[in-house]
């Protein structure tokens, strides 16, 4: 038995412990947004929070994450505009989108422990982000936008 907080749910799963979290989250709870990529934390396409910290829900077990509170995408804003989601779509990031989920929790992780975070700091805490559509110029201008807007509400290009 394992016992989660999942976008503020209880729950409690018989699992095997074993079990990566996506999988869960994915195929028994209908969370896909979190997307499955690569399996082996190489492409961050499933990061989610675990205690609020980003981790890649492929690599992480439900073992891990007994008594943990969980957010996913669903789970970011209880209406969709968490900055980031605002910067996002003002500025079009997305393109396929497949990558997306996994690039705005860790965003959101960066914002909510460096709320004004310089080139740099994104750079490094967005690198292991991959986005095959190439879109990490409006990732980095979104989150940008994002950080301003946290800071100064209404003055990023966003809102
Ligand atoms: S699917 Fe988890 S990092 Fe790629
Ligand atoms: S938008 Fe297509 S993989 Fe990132």
């Amino acid at each position: 038995m394992v016992q989660l907080i999942v976008n503020g749910k209880k729950l409690e799963v018989e699992a095997d412990r074993d079990m990566p979290l996506l999988w869960l989250l994915r195929d028994e709870l209908g969370l896909t947004g979190t997307k499955f990529g690569c399996g082996q934390a190489l492409c961050g396409a499933c990061t989610v929070h675990v205690n609020g910290s980003a981790v890649r829900s492929c690599q992480t077990s439900l073992g891990d994450a007994d008594g943990a509170t969980v957010t996913t995408i669903e789970g970011l804003s209880p209406d969709g505009n968490h900055p980031l989601q605002v910067a996002w779509r003002a500025l079009n990031v997305p393109q396929c989108g497949y990558c997306q989920a996994g690039q705005i929790m860790q965003a959101a992780a960066l914002l909510t422990e460096t709320p004004d975070p310089s080139d740099d700091q994104i750079n490094q805490v967005m690198s292991g982000n991959i986005c095959r559509c190439g879109t990490y110029p409006r990732i980095r201008a979104a989150i940008k936008d994002a950080a301003k807007n946290i800071k100064s509400p209404g003055k990023g290009a966003a809102l």
